[in-house]
């Protein structure tokens, strides 16, 4: 009885947060186009959006937040798009020290191989830097894909088995789990993708089994903390069955 009671109030209790949220932050080419400007403006205004997301995030009360910034499909773009895109996440990680200092922890996953020396020196130092902070944990997922991210992590599992370290028959979920970008890092409670599109475009599709999907047709860049909690409100009257019944 309780429960209805509540859920005819805007405010969320605690155990309706979700602990993980994932967002697809997409629309940014649409919010540059309807003003007539390039792409990349765009980028640059969705960048800002994140760390007030973010920080939003915290507040509420969310333990771990995962945003999409490019997809392994994404090369497919321009080169100027893509250089862009690049140039701003230097900017941002010399920015996203700030949360540092607000006890935010914070991550990356993706395959970093592809990225400039530049940038993987600055991730690894600020993943470094943040270690034992544990109000919140940021994840950037960047040059990520989900199908990529289980590639991986058979391959690490196949040398393993190539060693004699384990039987193919001890190949389990956790193994695969343990060997995912994300080790560590609870699956997600709810995806939020704005922009209208309703598909995960390859985010997290491992994590993502039991999410709650949310979407909206609000551009990222306008995307704004009441448009956060609106998610949270639809998420705390989802009926979560796993399954079961
Ligand atoms: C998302 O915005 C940002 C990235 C994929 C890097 P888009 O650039 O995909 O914006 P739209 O979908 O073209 O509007
Ligand atoms: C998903 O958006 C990737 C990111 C937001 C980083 P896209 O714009 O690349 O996805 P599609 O192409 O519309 O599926
Ligand atoms: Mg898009």
């Amino acid at each position: 009885m309780a429960n209805i009671a509540k859920k005819n109030t805007a405010a969320v209790t605690a155990q309706e947060v979700p602990v993980h949220v994932g967002v697809i932050m997409d629309g940014n080419g649409r919010w540059a186009k309807k003003r007539n400007l390039p792409r990349k403006f765009g980028h640059r205004e969705g960048a800002k959006n994140f760390r007030a997301i973010t920080r939003h995030a915290k507040a509420v009360g969310v333990k771990y937040i995962t945003f999409y910034a490019f997809s392994t499909e994404n090369w497919k773009r321009p080169k100027d798009e893509v250089d862009s895109i690049m140039e701003l996440f230097e900017k941002y990680l010399d920015e996203v020290r700030d949360f540092v200092e607000e006890n935010i922890r914070i991550r990356f996953i993706g395959d970093r191989s592809a990225l400039s020396e530049t940038l993987r020196r600055k991730m690894a130092a600020v993943e470094e830097d943040s270690k034992d902070f544990n109000a919140m944990t940021l994840v950037l997922a960047i040059n990520y894909g989900g199908r990529d991210e289980i590639c991986h992590s058979v391959q690490q599992i196949a040398k393993m088995v190539k060693a004699g370290q384990i039987e193919p028959e001890e190949i389990t979920q956790e193994l695969i789990e343990k060997n995912l970008y994300t080790e560590e890092i609870p699956p997600l409670d709810l995806v939020i993708r704005p922009s209208g599109e309703q598909r995960l475009s390859n985010f997290m599709i491992w994590q993502a089994a039991y999410a709650e999907f949310y979407y909206t047709n609000i551009l990222w860049p306008d995307f704004k903390n009441e448009d956060f909690d609106e998610a949270i409100k639809a998420y705390s009257e989802r009926n979560r069955r796993f399954g079961g019944v």
